[in-house]
């Protein structure tokens, strides 16, 4: 649920907006003052993933300003929208305890236009969303570059920080900021793990304890194929860990693709590239995760 940021920012030091033009103004002067400024666009319901994310904007730069906001536009499931987990009080706390300087929560209808709302936005992704997660979630990159071009041109930040375990989007906005032409630094932060492996993600907050340790298999099986990959084929070596990880009850394997990880092709042979990653998605239950691994 939201909450209007103005009882929020009572509690806090931190500063939160909810506009564009307080959270831009903002922004603007510490610019004029030269302060180097961070950003971490964030959908909500922060773990430590997201930490480790603010904790390196904090180290590297003299500003940070973290958006929580879940965007609809992104969304190809209205279902998945619903119960997408939100928690603004407990988010603003950690945030400020991260030593973030200001949040940006703002609404759906402060953010988009009603044109906007409807999806209006068009990006030509030269391919990069044809596999994957664009093709098992058609319209879900288009909403991603749509709310964050929109954010950084609001924030215009020097440094913009995304997490590895969304490996597709991460190619997707390095491809975006080139071709919009933001002079923006992206940097990409590695994945955070449980003690069990399981990548750290909002949706884990869905999961049951016993669908956690379940879903754990998941890295065990990815992990443990980086260790016979070469001696294996690229087809050889997806059917073995699809099968080990659906051998667990309650795993599905939506798609597991083994890429050249700048072009996001899938490749044939190890000898197609020098970057090689695994990823995947899994439905535990009715939860879908995704992780990744690399392998060259
Ligand atoms: O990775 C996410 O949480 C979202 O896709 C992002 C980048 C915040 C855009 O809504």
């Amino acid at each position: 649920m939201y909450l209007c940021s103005r009882f929020l920012q009572l509690d806090f030091n931190m500063k939160i907006f909810s506009t564009i033009e307080d959270v831009k103004s903002f922004v603007q002067q510490q610019k004029l003052n030269n302060q180097k400024v961070g950003f971490v666009p964030t959908m909500g319901a922060l773990h430590k993933g997201h930490l480790s994310l603010v904790k390196t904007a904090v180290a590297e730069n003299d500003v940070v300003v973290v958006s929580v906001f879940v965007n609809p536009t992104q969304f190809n499931d209205k279902k998945d929208l619903e119960v997408y987990p939100r928690n603004l009080k407990a988010d603003s706390e950690l945030l400020e305890s991260a030593g973030v300087t200001a949040l940006f929560a703002p609404t759906p209808d402060t953010f988009y236009s009603p044109e906007e709302m409807n999806n209006t936005f068009q990006f030509d992704f030269n391919g990069l969303d044809a596999v994957m997660e664009g093709k098992f979630r058609p319209g879900h990159f288009n909403g991603v570059v749509q709310v964050v071009s929109k954010l950084f041109t609001i924030i215009n930040p020097d440094n913009a920080y995304f997490g590895e375990k969304d490996f597709q989007q991460l190619a997707i906005i390095r491809y975006m900021v080139k071709k919009m032409g933001f002079n923006i630094n992206i940097v990409g932060c590695p994945i955070v793990r449980e003690e069990s492996g399981l990548a750290l993600s909002s949706r884990n907050a869905l999961l049951s304890e016993d669908q956690k340790k379940l879903a754990s298999n998941i890295y065990a099986v990815l992990k443990e194929s980086t260790t016979f990959f070469h001696m294996t084929t690229v087809a050889e070596l997806k059917e073995a860990a699809i099968k080990a990880i659906e051998r667990h009850d309650g795993l599905k394997v939506e798609y597991f693709e083994i890429v050249d990880a700048n072009t996001l092709l899938p490749v044939t042979k190890w000898e197609d590239s020098d970057y090689i990653v695994g990823c995947i998605t899994v439905f535990c239950g009715k939860v879908r995760l995704i992780d990744n691994i690399r392998y060259k």
